[in-house]
């Protein structure tokens, strides 16, 4: 027994800020951003709180899913970093619907999600839960150092959610964590004011090696995929959508290629919110099936690469 995908909700800041705007910010121009990235704008938390995001999207899937708040048997959310390091951001929504069900958050980076959703499908193989609630919440504006163009303008904010039920739509799923070699790093600086630490700390924002980031994304990207397809027992070209993680469109171009799959096979929406972290693929999936993209019996790919640095696919029949 595994599970099914019960229902689906996200939520995106009403900030959008536009490439033209951070040319404004930093030595950039929307022409480099659109041909080394893909990506024509962002959304930015401005007045809400991620917390309030996440409650949203937590909402919209409870309701698509048909699902009661006391119906749930575990709350899993998927951040780098919520509003308050404690309590975890799952225990805040757990408050704010009403449920009482074990909740904590899982650092996974952009490949959160799929990590979520594994431990999510032991907690129901196993019988000690039915119904899950998975959520994706990132508030990478507040984490990026706005003043170094080769970060602040490749990422956005947002949250997801998705309620999964017993069924039988997992197929496959590959997760690796690799040596991160200083390719992105983000120091943990906040509340270093202990009177016998003098060692003087990093800036607290996110720092990479695009380059390294670069190659380890295109090469996980394709190498996780084809594990999880020859563990389902099919060639990728067998894979009817692929839900990657939206860093870069040149990294889906050129992962896929490796592969051997058509880019049309690939979903995307980085253009209009950049790399959110762990909530890409969330809102990109919870954004497709509101449009009505996929027929039940599809195969979806979830493919990400992040910071760790981790990696994972997950195979899926709709
Ligand atoms: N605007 C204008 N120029 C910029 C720029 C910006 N926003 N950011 C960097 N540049 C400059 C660089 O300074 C460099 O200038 P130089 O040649 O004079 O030194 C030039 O553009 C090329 O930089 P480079 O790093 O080679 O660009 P790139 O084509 O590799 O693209 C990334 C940079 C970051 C977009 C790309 O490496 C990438 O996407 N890496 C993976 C990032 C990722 O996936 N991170 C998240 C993992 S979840």
């Amino acid at each position: 027994m595994s599970y099914t995908i019960a229902g689906t909700g996200y939520a995106l800041p009403k900030r959008v800020v536009t490439n033209g705007q951070l040319s404004e910010i930093v030595d950039t121009s929307n022409e480099w951003i659109i041909t080394r990235t893909g990506i024509e704008e962002r959304r930015v938390l401005t007045d809400e709180s991620l917390t309030e995001l996440a409650l949203q999207a937590a909402k919209m899937a409870m309701a698509n899913a048909k699902i009661k708040s006391t119906e749930i048997d575990l709350i899993i959310c998927a951040t780098i970093r919520s509003d308050t390091i404690t309590p975890s951001l799952a225990c805040t929504i757990a408050e704010h619907i009403g449920c009482t069900a074990p909740a904590f958050d899982v650092n996974a980076a952009c490949v959160g999600l799929i990590y979520a959703m594994e431990i999510a499908d032991s907690f129901m193989a196993s019988g000690k839960a039915k119904n899950v609630l998975i959520l994706t919440a990132e508030a990478m504006s507040k984490l990026v150092d706005w003043t170094d163009r080769s970060t602040c303008v490749l990422f956005g904010d947002g949250a997801g959610a998705v309620v999964l039920q017993p069924g039988r739509s997992r197929l496959a799923c590959s997760m690796q964590s690799a040596a991160n070699n200083g390719s992105i790093l983000m120091p943990n600086t906040e509340g270093e004011n202990s009177p016998f630490n003098k060692h003087k700390q990093d800036k607290m924002v996110v720092q990479m090696d695009g380059g390294e980031v670069y190659k380890f994304a295109v090469s996980a990207f394709a190498k996780r995929s084809e594990e999880v397809c020859a563990m389902a027992g099919i060639v990728p070209t067998e894979i009817d959508w692929i839900l990657p993680h939206q860093a870069n469109l040149r990294i889906i171009d050129a992962a896929l290629k490796k592969m051997g799959v058509h880019k049309e096979r690939a979903l995307t929406n980085i253009h209009k919110y950049g790399n959110m972290s762990a909530t890409s693929i969330m809102v990109l999936l919870a954004e497709e099936i509101e449009r009505g993209r996929f027929k039940r019996g599809d195969k979806l790919l979830l493919v990400s690469f992040g910071a760790g640095l981790t990696s994972g696919a997950l195979l899926i029949e709709y």
